[in-house]
Order: structure tokens, then sequence, then C-alpha cells
């Protein structure tokens, strides 16, 4: 297995191009299976949950072809020869449950396993299904999977979500795009990644108004047609890197960012200390004086994301006073609070709040983490730390993060894989 060591105490200089977005790619790619045509998508990230996902359409039957640039431009497109998404490609990701909507709307049936918990929390799937039924589904959960079926095409329907699902807003919004009649989805969930579904889905030919708002309104065609599209760049990794260039002090561009992208994430790093400018295609992101403690409370965008609260928590961790963050949208994302005191931190967790005193330097350790963007958070805190530190499990960083060692050497950091 890889691990990535890294000698803190550099302040990061440099250009980092941001790389196209996975949580907009992964529901993209899903979305092929909605017309026989080619979709083409360019931008396309380099990382493990893509692989997975293409490899998921493949077993669908759909043509995934590498246009350019080892990856980077996709094709995607075919017959659908299997409505079957298997366990063993559904538990490496939970995003493989994007292609239920897209397949019940095309072939009428699917059977999908359900995903299970994962490290975050428990992470169910009801509003998806719940959204379907409304819709005409018949969905029966049998040993492990979820079979779905129905007579004819999907009906429209009025369906209000609980609370703004992501991914419960992207599987009905695809289903609902080839549904008879109008489908209206209220309290949609409005992250950048859906408006930039409903623009491809709208290039295939679908009918979609009140995008980026919280009510979505569709009137449902017969058949879509292929498009081409561009993915938009990862507003995750581009707050990520925003924060490892505050973190050491030091001065970074990043190329593609979009500071519209970042909803309550820019402001909250400028009231930590943090300036973000927009320069061109670029944000100039630099630390002015000294960090400073700010809260924050995770939300649905445009609020803090919850995919950035433990690179916010590395952060606060080296600032001058006290930071309250509070996570609302998963029950169980605090697993870097221990990793992160082992390197010196002082956080306190108190039910879905964490309390950070501000340290004045962390220490290099050997680190691991259960997921993605806790395993990130130790990568920014080691970039700070006196020492060397040792990230293993490497994996989960390169679920989401293109060469992530790469860009970061890139701007002087002394960092490294290897192989244990
Ligand atoms: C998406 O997950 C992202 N994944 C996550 O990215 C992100 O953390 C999350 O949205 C929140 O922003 C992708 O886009 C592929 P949700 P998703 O449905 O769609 C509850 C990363 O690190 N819920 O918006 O699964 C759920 O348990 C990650 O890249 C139900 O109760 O998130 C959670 O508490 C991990 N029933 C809340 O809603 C449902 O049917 C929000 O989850 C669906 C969700």
């Amino acid at each position: 297995m890889d691990q990535i060591r890294i000698r803190g105490g550099r302040p990061l200089s440099g250009e980092i191009a941001i790389s196209g977005a996975k949580n907009a790619a992964l529901p993209l790619m899903a979305a092929a299976l909605l017309t026989e045509r080619r979709l083409v998508l360019s931008n396309v990230p380099q990382l493990a949950d893509i692989h997975t996902m293409a490899s998921l359409l493949g077993q669908h039957g759909l043509a995934v072809e590498k246009l350019a640039e080892g990856g980077r431009v996709l094709s995607l497109g075919g017959a659908v020869t299997s409505t079957e998404a298997p366990y063993d490609i559904v538990r490496k990701m939970r995003a493989s449950v994007l292609v239920l909507g897209p397949l019940l709307a095309r072939t009428g049936q699917a059977r999908v396993s359900l995903p299970g918990g994962c490290a975050i929390g428990t992470r169910p799937v009801d509003m998806h299904l719940k959204g379907l039924e409304q819709m005409g589904a018949e969905i029966q959960l049998e040993a492990g999977y979820i079979n779905a079926r129905v007579r004819g095409r999907l009906r429209g329907a009025s369906i209000l979500l609980p609370v703004p699902s992501v991914g419960a807003t992207e599987n009905l919004l695809m289903a609902a795009c080839l549904a008879d009649g109008q489908t209206a989805i209220a309290n949609a969930a409005r992250e950048p990644e859906i408006g930039d579904l409903a623009a491809c889905l709208r290039a295939m030919g679908a009918r979609i108004e009140g995008v980026g708002s919280e009510r979505l309104v569709v009137e449902g065609v017969s058949r879509l047609g292929g498009a081409e599209h561009a993915i938009i760049p990862d507003r995750i990794e581009t707050g990520t890197y925003a924060c490892a260039a505050a973190i050491t002090g030091g001065t970074v561009r990043l190329r593609g960012g979009r500071l519209g992208h970042l909803g309550a994430l820019a402001r909250t790093l400028a009231e930590a200390g943090v300036e973000i400018t927009e320069e061109g295609d670029a944000l100039l992101v630099r630390r002015l004086n000294g960090l400073h403690g700010a809260d924050v409370m995770t939300e649905p965008y445009p609020g803090f994301p919850t995919d950035m609260q433990a690179q916010f928590m590395a952060l606060m961790a080296v600032a001058e006073g006290a930071a309250m963050v509070t996570e609302t949208i998963f029950e169980n994302r605090f697993m870097h609070v221990p990793e992160l005191n082992r390197m010196g931190a002082r956080i306190n967790v108190h039910g879905a709040s964490a309390i950070v005193r501000g340290v004045r330097s962390l220490s290099g350790a050997p680190v691991m983490a259960t997921d993605l963007r806790a395993s990130v958070s130790l990568v920014l805190a080691a970039l700070a730390a006196r020492g060397e530190t040792v990230v293993s499990r490497v994996y989960h960083l390169d679920r989401g993060y293109e060469r992530v060692e790469e860009k970061l050497a890139g701007c002087g950091a002394e960092i490294a894989r290897s192989h244990d």
C-alpha cells in the first residue's frame, strides 16, 4: 500500500491547476445511461472513483472510450445490456446508486445493490426510492438489492425532499427528464454540481427550469440525444488547496478555481485571515497576517460544505484563538480529530460540535484516516507541522485528489509517495 511522506514547514508558493469536479463527473457519467447517443465529457479528473463509475457503466453495456489525454475526455454511449449494479462495484463507491434513476427511466427496470453505511455516517437512500415511487416505480428491497420496475414510462410527480439531498436530487432529476409529464422537485439541493448536471441534460435535450433554485421543474421528453460537455472545476479541491496555502503562510494561484462556487467557504476563510482574489481564470490565495479562529457550521450549498470541514479544522488547529466547528450533514465525520490531536492539535468533540483551540505548531507523526476529506486534512496539517509525517491508507486520497503530491511538490512542498 502507498504512503505519503511530508516534511512540513515550507510556505507554498506557485500555481496549482484545479481538476474537474469528481462529484460533478460521477452523475454526469451516469447520465449517459439516459440516451443511446454519445455523451462526450471533457475535463474528467483522473481518479479511482471515475474508474469505478466507468467499469459500472461498462457492466451495463455502455462503451466507455478515452478520446484524449489518458481519459480526460471520455466518450460514453451505446445500448444498455444489463440493468444490474452489483454489490462488488457499489460497495466500493456509494455514488454508484446514481445509475438507479437513469436505468429505470430508460429501460423500465433496475436492480442496484443497496450501498450500506460508510465511514462518515449511515447515509440511507430512502429519499431516492420514495421519489421514484412517487413517479410510479414499484420498488422492493430484497437480499441487499433495490429491485425497481415501472410499467411503461415513469410519470411526472410533485416531490418534496425532506432535506436537500445532493444524490436524491440528481437521481430524480435524471429520471424526470424521460418521465411522462411534469416533475417538480421541491427543497432540491443547489450545489454547483447539480447546476452542471442540469446544463448537460439540457444540452442533451432535457427541459429543466429553476436551475440554481430550490425548486426544479422538469417537462419530460420521450428521448434524449448526445452532447459534449466540459465538467466544472472542483470547488472542494480549490478549497483544499486554499487551506494548504493558508496553513503554510504561502501564496498560491489556483488555476481554474471559481470564487462563485465557494459559497460560505470564501467568507469563512476571509474571516480567518485568508485573502482570495480573482485573477483572470485563477484565484490568488494568500494568508494576510495571522490566522484567526472562526466558527463554522456545515450546511447544504451555499452554506459551508461538509466536504471542507476536516480541512478547515486542520487550519483552525494552528489559528490564534478558538473555533467551534459544527457538523450537521453527517453524524460521524470527525474521525480526523484523534489523528490531528496526535499531531499536537487541541480539539475536543462534544456531540456534533468540535472546539478547536489553536496551538503554535503541530508536530509530524505517523497518521491515517478512514475517508477522503479526513485524509487530506492530515496532509494539510503535515504541511504546517515540524518534522516528518507519514500518511498511510493513501487510497482514500486517490479517490478524490488527482496527483496530490505532484501538485503540492510543484509549489515547494517536501512531499513524496512511497510503497509500504
Ligand atoms: C454528496 O453525497 C457528495 N457525494 C458527498 O461528497 C457530500 O459530502 C454530500 O453530497 C453532501 O454535500 C457525491 O456527490 C458523489 P446527500 P450524497 O444525499 O449525495 C441524508 C466527498 O467527500 N440522506 O446530500 O450521498 C444523508 O445521510 C463526499 O466527496 C438521507 O437521509 O449526500 C446525509 O445526512 C462524501 N436519505 C444528508 O441526507 C437519503 O435518501 C445529505 O446527504 C439521502 C440522503
